[in-house]
């Protein structure tokens, strides 16, 4: 959720600091701060709010140190204040901690703590953190021996950067539960939660296990359990680049990410489509069809736009492959009690692969002896590893807040697992597993379309109706999770209320919400509903909403029942969320531009929720 940089090496350290913090603001970023070792001591600035206020207040950009730590806060025990911000100081002010994770028991640990004589400073979880480590740093004691004595003691999870300022040329790292890696550098190295923090630097990484400590020097690193056993680092090679972490012209990341899907859908397909067959190939899970094509049931779980995802597929497979599907909250699954019967297995969807709900999913699903699945896009992120098998997105990376471009290429893989079980089971012919193998390789052009001839009225109609702040959307079968995404990509961005429908279910309660002012967009293809949704929309109309319709190309007729009309190009009915969900990012956006609202870090968000 939040971010965490460590450096030691050739370089000064505070602009290394602040550049790693800029790359991974978009996780989390009420406020900022940061410590270094200069002449034996331990220097701290912190600063409420951006990144920038952070630099603007540090008077010392060019402090000849070259050890240091810093953290971006998404708050979640104490007021996101200067005070609370990391790094964490114990009564010495000679241990630095920056700490991404929650405490769950630092009240008796603060308790234990100030009975000892230790003065608490923050009303952060965290702060207990850098006292106990204090307290077990006794004469004799080395620092790595405290260090794990303290985080023995510790409920709850941790992502962990430390300093001792008498260790000016040590680094520590720890975890439990939040990522972290380190990267290994040419006489310099790196910790941090988020490879984006140091890819301008290195490609080559270690992430740590869960309960595993590190102690990095600047010329090489030793990894630990808690226990002080030594553990064999693996050296793994990022694919990430740079350039996927800029702008690259675009105001901002959202409306790059948008603008890319047409790249990044192909990019989840490539390679896997086999147009002659009539079916795809998943080598993800190659070695676990025999099972997952016999199952009996299965249940996607996930968060957020992921969980819009799963409902599409919940469309997709049972459509396709005849199995059964639920899809489930992550944050609900964990806390009842799942009937996860033989024939049962688990899918798990995930942008970050980090949400702590989902991998509390993950987790119960594996406790339950039942398989578990991913469907994730960062590369090496925890859901990833911990999942049995699993098929990655490659999507590349996603700095937006408002999940876009990681949507459609979930909904894009969960169409090629569908259509390879379908083919499988003999339940699609050849010929229709043909037919839809070609239209989405069809589909990358189609969101060009989208994007090129359509977004300037898109723009005109977020013109018109960005000032209102309620919205509906609203659609049917497999649209009908698409007007829930929109609903809440509007919501996240531009703070506007929205709601999300089944364009049938609107009689039986939110039409009493119609009025001149409530804008309703419907999601009106030419599909098999689409009759249906007309008199919907003619509902709608004599109540006098306004109706954007999101049409299929060539459909005249609807000019005459709708304010508005936004043209899609024909594709399968099973593919069409892929298309219909463009319109509504582009609505979403350039209505948040409109109202000045933060674009790519909507306030209260982080991007990945690492916390329950
Ligand atoms: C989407 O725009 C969100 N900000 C959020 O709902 C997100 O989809 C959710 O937190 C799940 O994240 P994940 O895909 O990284 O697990
Ligand atoms: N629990 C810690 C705090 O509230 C860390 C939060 C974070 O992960 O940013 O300060």
């Amino acid at each position: 959720m939040c971010g965490i940089i460590g450096y030691i090496g050739k370089r000064k350290v505070v602009p290394v600091l602040i550049d790693g913090l800029k790359r991974m603001e978009y996780r989390g970023y009420d406020s900022a701060g940061l410590a270094y070792i200069r002449d034996g001591e331990i220097v701290a600035v912190k600063s409420m709010g951006k990144i920038a206020r952070l630099e603007q207040q540090l008077q010392d950009v060019d402090a000849e140190s070259h050890i240091g730590v810093a953290h971006t806060r998404w708050a979640t025990h104490g007021e996101p204040n200067e005070k609370n911000a990391h790094p964490h100081l114990d009564c010495t002010g000679r241990i630095a901690v920056v700490h991404n994770g929650i405490v769950e028991n630092y009240r008796a640990l603060r308790k234990y703590l100030q009975k000892q004589g230790h003065r608490f400073t923050t009303e952060t979880d965290t702060e207990v953190i850098a006292h106990l480590i204090e307290e077990y740093y006794k004469k004799d004691i080395p620092f790595i021996d405290a260090l794990t004595s303290a985080l023995l003691q510790i409920e709850g999870t941790y992502g962990l950067a430390i300093l001792n300022a008498d260790e000016p040329n040590k680094l520590y790292a720890a975890r439990h539960g939040s990522p972290v890696i380190i990267g290994k550098g040419e006489k310099e190295n790196f910790v941090a939660s988020d490879a984006a923090a140091i890819i301008r630097y290195t490609n080559r990484v270690i992430y740590l296990n869960e309960g595993e400590v590190a102690e990095v020097t600047d010329d090489g690193f030793e990894i630990f359990t808690l226990r002080k056993d030594r553990v064999k680092p693996e050296v793994q090679k990022l694919t990430m680049t740079l350039q996927e972490l800029e702008k690259g012209g675009y105001p901002h990341f959202m409306l790059k990410e948008i603008f890319e899907q047409p790249a990044t859908v192909r990019n989840s397909f490539r390679g896997r489509l086999n147009l002659e067959m009539g079916t795809a190939r998943l080598n993800g899970l190659k070695s676990h069809l025999d099972v997952i094509e016999k199952l009996k049931r299965i249940v996607i779980t996930a968060c957020g736009t992921s969980w819009h995802a799963a409902l599409i597929g919940e469309y997709l497979i049972e459509e396709l492959a005849r199995i059964p599907v639920e899809v489930e909250y992550a944050s609900e699954f964990r806390y009842r009690s799942p009937v996860l019967d033989d024939g049962t297995a688990v899918f798990v969807i995930s942008q970050s692969g980090e949400t702590a709900d989902t991998l509390a999913a993950l987790r119960e699903a594996h406790n339950q002896g039942v398989s578990v699945f991913g469907i994730v896009n960062v590369v090496g992120s925890t859901i990833a590893r911990e999942t049995d098998a699993g098929v990655y997105i490659h999507a590349g990376p996603e700095i937006g807040v408002a999940s876009t471009k990681a949507f459609t290429s979930q909904i894009t893989v969960l169409a090629l697992t569908a259509l390879m079980l379908g083919r499988r089971r003999g339940i699609v012919s050849t010929e229709r597993g043909y037919e839809l193998a070609s239209h989405l390789a069809k589909i990358p052009e189609k969101i060009k379309w989208i994007l090129d001839s359509q977004t300037a009225n898109i723009k005109k109609i977020a013109e018109k109706y960005h000032k209102k702040n309620n919205a509906l959307f609203l659609g049917r079968g497999i649209n009908f999770p698409v007007a829930l995404e929109g609903a809440l990509k509007l919501k996240e961005i531009s703070y506007i209320h929205a709601e999300g429908y089944p364009a049938a279910e609107m009689k039986h309660g939110p039409i009493a919400l119609i009025d001149e002012n409530m804008p309703v967009f419907f999601i009106a293809i030419d599909d098999l509903m689409y009759k249906k949704v007309v008199s919907n929309i003619e509902e709608v109309r004599s109540r006098k909403g306004k109706v954007i319709a999101i049409a299929t190309l060539g459909n005249e007729e609807i000019r005459r029942y709708a304010d508005d009309v936004v043209y899609i190009p024909e594709t399968d009915y099973l593919l069409s969320p892929l298309l219909t969900v463009i319109p509504m990012q582009l609505f979403a956006y350039y209505t948040a531009v409109l109202r000045g609202c933060s674009i790519d870090q909507p306030r209260n968000l982080a991007k990945s929720v690492t916390v329950e």
